[in-house]
């Protein structure tokens, strides 16, 4: 029988060779276990981007077709064919390339469909910021030979948004020449870093936004009339419903200020940032006919409704986001009227800017907006004297009565200016 003394002691009694050996083994076991623990690490990462690269874009797949790609690649060694001959013309801008793939895919300005936006998206080197709003910054980029685009980079985090706006640019119907072109959305590796950005292609205005415009330039009633004519039409397509097979739905904009506005080269507007709308579709019966973004993220303080600021809207109505877009209208068209030159004009300012702090709280704005203060702009009094302006003023007034039912429609808006503010510039 073994006693305890008799076990040899292996640790004391192995030789250097052995120790080195037993060493050596442990340690190779060691780096082999590291190794697979630093490969199981890498595939989880992949599967995190994998996610991303999966995620199902609003759009719709379709199998890779070469006749929807070709027309929208480069030819490194010349078109080689008639057809991508005739594609790739100087002629043929994205604008084009949009409009005609959309109607020959969808037949109802539907958006490309997602592999040609992957392939536009592809062929274009973002150039410099422009812009740095709540989601990310806005790119000037080139396409190509050089035409150039605006992408607005979401990060991962707002997702939502991202996937938001390019469903709302997707709509069918929605293609106006007021309202900002969507040419292509797509996840792309970031430049710098190895994070994912998500992106969204549009036209590109090198006027920048309705805001810095006003700021640094002034305008002719001429030019302030086609401004304020071109932006109601925007916001007049965006709100009318066009009942029919291949329809449109109703949209409200529900950020809608001059910040979100760009100035197109002959001084006519376009609508831009989506990302909020509410849609509406009365055909529905199916779902509910009010479609509302999913994410949290509210309007702009300072451009908010009354009733959206002390919580009185009933956000099931339709009609009174519309209403709620009208106000914001309002403060936009006072906006224009003060820097329209009439031989004396005023100086930029935002809206509210004498009665609420540069960045004012719900608080604050309900305080000064909302009944009973129920304060608004002031049209300076030269405004009575001047006949395109006191065409204006009327209108700006009847935006932002207190009562979202009170206030005036898009549609109405557009055929009372049509009618009058045209015709007062001949006699301002
Ligand atoms: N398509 C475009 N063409 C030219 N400039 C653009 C375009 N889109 C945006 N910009 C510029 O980028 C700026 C930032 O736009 P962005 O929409 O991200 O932020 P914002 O409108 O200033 O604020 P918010 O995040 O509240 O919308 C705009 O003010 C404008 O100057
Ligand atoms: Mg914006």
């Amino acid at each position: 029988m073994l006693s305890l003394t008799d076990v040899p002691n292996t640790a004391t009694s192995l030789t250097y060779y052995e120790k080195l050996g037993l060493i050596i083994a442990l340690s190779t076991f060691a780096a082999i276990v590291s190794l697979a623990v630093l490969c199981i690490a890498y595939k989880f990462k992949l599967g995190f981007f994998k996610r991303y690269r999966r995620t199902d874009l609003p759009l719709v797949e379709i199998p890779e077709d070469e006749a929807i790609i070709k027309p929208l690649l480069p030819s490194s060694s010349g078109p080689s064919s008639t057809t991508e001959t005739t594609l790739l013309t100087e002629s043929r801008t994205l604008k084009s390339i949009c409009i005609e793939t959309e109607e020959s895919f969808t037949g109802s300005g539907m958006g490309l469909p997602l592999i040609a936006q992957r392939t536009i998206s592809r062929q274009i080197r973002p150039i410099n910021t422009i812009g740095q709003g709540r989601y990310g910054e806005v790119w000037r980029g080139a396409w190509l030979q050089g035409e150039e685009v605006a992408v607005k980079k979401f990060s991962t985090r707002d997702e939502k948004s991202w996937e938001r706006e390019t469903e709302i640019y997707l709509t069918s119907m929605l293609r106006h020449e007021n309202i900002l072109g969507f040419i292509a959305s797509d996840l792309r590796d970031g430049d710098i870093s190895p994070q994912i950005e998500l992106w969204l292609i549009t036209d590109y205005h090198e006027l920048g936004s309705l805001h810095d415009y006003l700021v640094r330039s002034i305008l002719t009633p001429a030019q302030m009339a086609a401004m304020v004519k071109s932006i109601v039409a925007g916001l007049a397509h965006l709100h009318y419903e066009i009942v029919a097979q291949r329809g449109k739905p109703g949209i409200a904009h529900r950020d809608l200020k001059s910040k979100n506005i760009l100035v197109k080269k002959d001084l006519t507007c376009c609508i831009g940032d989506l990302g909020l709308c509410v849609r509406y579709d009365s055909r529905r019966t199916d779902s509910p006919r009010l479609d509302m973004p999913n994410n949290d993220k509210a309007g702009t303080r300072r451009y908010l409704a009354p009733e959206i600021l002390d919580d009185s809207i009933n956000v099931n109505n339709f009609e009174a986001w519309k209403a709620a877009d009208v106000y914001s209208l309002g403060l936009v068209l006072w906006e224009i009227g003060r820097r329209t030159d009439v031989g004396v004009y005023e100086k930029y300012q935002l809206p509210y800017y004498d009665a609420v702090s540069a960045d004012p709280s719900l608080e604050e704005m309900k305080r000064v907006v909302c009944e009973p203060s129920g304060v608004r702009p002031t049209c300076p009094n030269r405004w009575e004297a001047v006949p395109c302006l006191n065409v204006l003023q009327r209108v700006v007034k009847e935006c932002w009565y207190a009562n979202g039912g009170a206030r005036l429609t898009a549609p109405n808006i557009k055929k009372n200016l049509a009618a009058n503010l045209f015709n007062s510039i001949h006699t301002s």
